[in-house]
């Protein structure tokens, strides 16, 4: 591996083009595992998975990305690693890159994995920070697609947190030129760097506090919980929350064909209703699946710059 490996740490920090790629091979491998003539090109290589916060759809395709693949995993939790007992992560980084050739990472400070990465010399994918979650936009802007055809000029409309979610759907709309229109509790407002830095880039984005108006138009409503993990101390109660829920009468206010989206795990009756999570155009178990099918492409632009 060279000493300046291909990292998967933010959207912002992959060009369009190459996240275009990455999605164009996603495709690709999706259809052929479907027709049992995937590839493994991967036989022997190990990813190594962190996890210092809980996870099923992360942990589970990520796995079964790396088998698909003809690799590998290691399942490690900071706890269990000399990492929870204060060794750096820069010397973690430095001795997992020894061993293995990448490594993917779930934490609460993003400092944490961009450490991770400044020291590793083996690709870091980012699988979550208190901040983004770059994997989790690369499969809803696959399943967006699949459903709806090219995203490009397409509205998005967010109604609730601004959080991890959604700062990487903020990043995601520069990167593939969809509008963006959040809904946001006062207070809740995604971090304005992210914001800026979408706006510099091409991103058309608005940002409010009605959720009629941001899905007014919209092609797609999404939303995610009201309390991230390791976010309790921003807990703002339901009653903050209630006004930004994705139900029947939100929805009925975006486009007739609006594709309900949430990356999941869903807090019924809180972010969303039964009804609508439950509902036509709901695509919610398309994104959980496409979390295998573009992690693998990702893996496949890390691991080999094949993409
Ligand atoms: N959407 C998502 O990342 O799910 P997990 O927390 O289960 O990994
Ligand atoms: N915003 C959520 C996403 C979970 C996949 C969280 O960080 O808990």
């Amino acid at each position: 591996m060279s000493s300046q490996p291909r990292h998967f740490t933010d959207l912002s920090l992959v060009s369009a083009e190459d996240l275009r790629r990455i999605l164009d091979d996603a495709k690709v491998r999706k259809a052929a595992q479907k027709a049992g003539t995937a590839e493994q090109p991967f036989a022997g290589k190990v990813l190594a998975m962190i996890f210092d916060k809980p996870s099923t759809r992360t942990r589970v395709s990520f796995d079964v990305a790396m088998r698909q693949l003809g690799g590998s995993t290691i399942m490690l939790t900071g706890a269990e690693m000399q990492l929870g007992r204060s060794e750096s992560i820069g010397d973690t980084a430095r001795v997992l890159s020894r061993y293995v050739d990448a490594i993917m990472i779930r934490t609460t400070a993003h400092e944490r994995m961009t450490e991770l990465a400044e020291n590793a010399t083996v690709p870091v994918i980012n699988g979550l920070t208190d901040d983004t979650h770059p994997c989790q936009i690369m499969a809803d802007v696959m399943t967006f697609e699949e459903h709806r055809g090219a995203v490009k000029d397409r509205t998005i409309a967010w109604s609730g947190d601004g959080n991890n979610v959604l700062h990487s759907l903020i990043e995601g709309s520069a990167r593939f030129g969809f509008k963006l229109n959040m809904a946001v509790p006062e207070g809740s407002e995604p971090e304005q760097r992210y914001v800026d830095w979408a706006r510099k880039n091409g991103g058309r984005l608005t940002v409010g506090h009605s959720p009629e108006e941001a899905v007014a138009g919209a092609d797609a409503v999404v939303t995610d919980c009201w309390v991230s993990m390791n976010q309790e101390h921003r807990a703002r109660g339901h009653n903050v929350f209630l006004p930004f829920q994705v139900n029947a009468d939100l929805m009925a206010k975006a486009k007739s064909d609006a594709l309900f989206m949430h990356c999941l795990p869903a807090h019924r009756g809180e972010e969303v209703t039964d009804e609508v999570i439950d509902g036509p155009n709901s695509v919610v178990f398309d994104e959980a699946e496409n979390r295998l099918h573009a992690q693998k492409a990702v893996l496949a632009w890390c691991l080999s710059g094949a993409v």
